[in-house]
């Protein structure tokens, strides 16, 4: 595996690295990697003849009282699951590298950005559309790989690529889970055990939904109303927002009658983490 830290660099071997009729798959990280970010390599392999990956942790998608210089780092550790996964090359820029002095230009999905995390996290989705559109002009993919737990970035990713007309397929890969339901998250290494059990309400509170929605049930207020019983059960956790959507607008939905995406985000002590489940009727 290269790993390579400048975009000149990147782009001249992802350029040179292309043969004719072989597919360019990448795979966008913050580093800390876990199952879940494997899996997106895994699936990328399965279908790309050159697979690349980035690790950057992305200053522009974290709010000023987030945790950005606390996030989990593990580059050497990283650079030897992605080198077993056999990943052709690593993009690891520095922040000079991807914001030089003087950078002001933004992409911005309206409306969808101000939707789910977006609410509780002004200027998030602005981040995280302007790094993937920078990545993505730098590695040129044919096709680029996003894990459905982050559901609301899927569905402004899909967007942006649709609306810039960039010609990149967007994949999005299921949710990789702990044997208990936990949602693998770099942010799990945040939580004491306590609060590792605690947090397994994100899962709980989904299943609830599942079971109710598979006996029958389509008011998306009632199915809220049920998740919403089992956060008051757990009073530690602080529950953040649990909303039934459109997955492809992120608008509520009331009847649940044609599929919905089921999102959930709270709080375990200061830990924010997310959850959803897609509703596919039968
Ligand atoms: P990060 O949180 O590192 O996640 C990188 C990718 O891994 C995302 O597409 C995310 O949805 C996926 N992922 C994380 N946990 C997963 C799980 N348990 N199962 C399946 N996929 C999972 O998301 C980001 O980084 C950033 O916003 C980024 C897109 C890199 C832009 O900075």
């Amino acid at each position: 595996m290269r790993i390579l830290t400048t975009i000149s660099e990147v782009r001249a071997a992802c350029r040179g690295a292309r043969s004719p009729g072989e597919c360019l798959g990448f795979v966008p990280t913050m580093g800390a990697l876990h199952d879940g970010h494997l899996s997106l390599v895994r699936a990328a392999k399965a279908s790309c003849g050159i697979v690349a990956a980035s690790i950057f942790v992305n200053p522009t998608q974290f709010g000023p009282n987030e945790d950005l210089a606390k996030y989990p780092r593990s580059f050497e550790r990283d650079c030897e699951l992605l080198e077993r996964e056999a990943v052709d090359l690593l993009f690891a820029p520095s922040v000079e590298e991807m914001y030089p002095q003087g950078a002001v230009t933004w992409v911005t999905v309206e409306e969808l950005s101000g939707k789910l995390d977006g609410r509780s996290r002004p200027g998030h989705f602005r981040g995280v559309t302007t790094v993937v559109a920078m990545l993505c002009q730098i590695v040129e993919p044919d096709a680029a790989f996003f894990g459905q737990k982050d559901a609301a970035q899927v569905a402004i990713v899909r967007r942006m690529v649709r609306d810039l007309h960039m010609p990149i397929e967007i994949v999005a890969c299921p949710i990789v889970r702990q044997a208990d339901g936990l949602a693998m998250s770099s942010r799990n290494s945040y939580l004491d055990a306590q609060q590792r059990k605690q947090a397994l309400v994100l899962y709980r509170s989904l299943t609830r939904v599942s079971e109710l929605f598979n006996r029958g049930e389509r008011n998306a207020a009632r199915l809220i109303a049920a998740a919403r019983k089992e956060f008051a059960a757990e009073s530690s956790v602080r529950l953040d927002y649990f909303e039934i959507v459109n997955p492809e607008n992120l608008d509520a939905v009331e009847d649940v009658s044609r599929g919905a995406l089921v999102a959930v985000a709270a709080y375990v002590d200061t830990t924010r983490l997310i959850d959803n489940i897609l509703l596919v009727p039968r």
